[in-house]
């Protein structure tokens, strides 16, 4: 019986911290991961992004679209595990060398989003930034 009630409790707690612990991305692709960032219009105020990362930065570190726009973001990495936050959004991927995650993102205002690496990914880690201008 008090083995029983450690048993579930064990359980319950690994659950939790997996819950927890790890970033669950939104949507794990089977789109083929990439070597090369890159911006591409698919239409007016509609932009596919595909982000690459790798230590230290991301690629492309600047991408300028207008306010408004919707951005489908692809992102994967060449090296190791990074983080992927959009400052300001709800955004929080992980990129994974060999894997591929994507989001939608619909960005109204205007202004500067800086993108974060949130995850230790190395000594270059603290310095691993780009950014999103959305311009009027
Ligand atoms: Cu890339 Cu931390």
């Amino acid at each position: 019986m008090g083995f029983g009630l450690m048993v579930v409790f064990f359980v319950a707690l690994v659950g939790l911290a997996v819950l927890k612990g790890i970033d669950v991305p939104t949507c794990f692709t089977d789109f083929p991961p990439f070597k090369e960032g890159k911006v591409i219009q698919k239409g007016e105020k509609d932009y596919e992004v595909h982000l690459l990362s790798k230590m230290w930065v991301f690629e492309p570190s600047r991408i300028e679209i207008p306010a408004g726009s919707k951005v489908t973001i692809y992102t994967t990495s060449i090296d190791v595990l990074h983080g992927f936050e959009i400052e300001g959004k709800a955004v929080n991927l992980i990129a994974i060398p060999g894997a591929v995650n994507k989001m939608e993102v619909v960005f109204n205002k205007p202004g500067t989003y800086r993108i974060i690496c949130n995850e230790y990914c190395g000594i270059g880690h603290y310095a691993m930034y780009g950014e999103i201008i959305l311009a009027i």
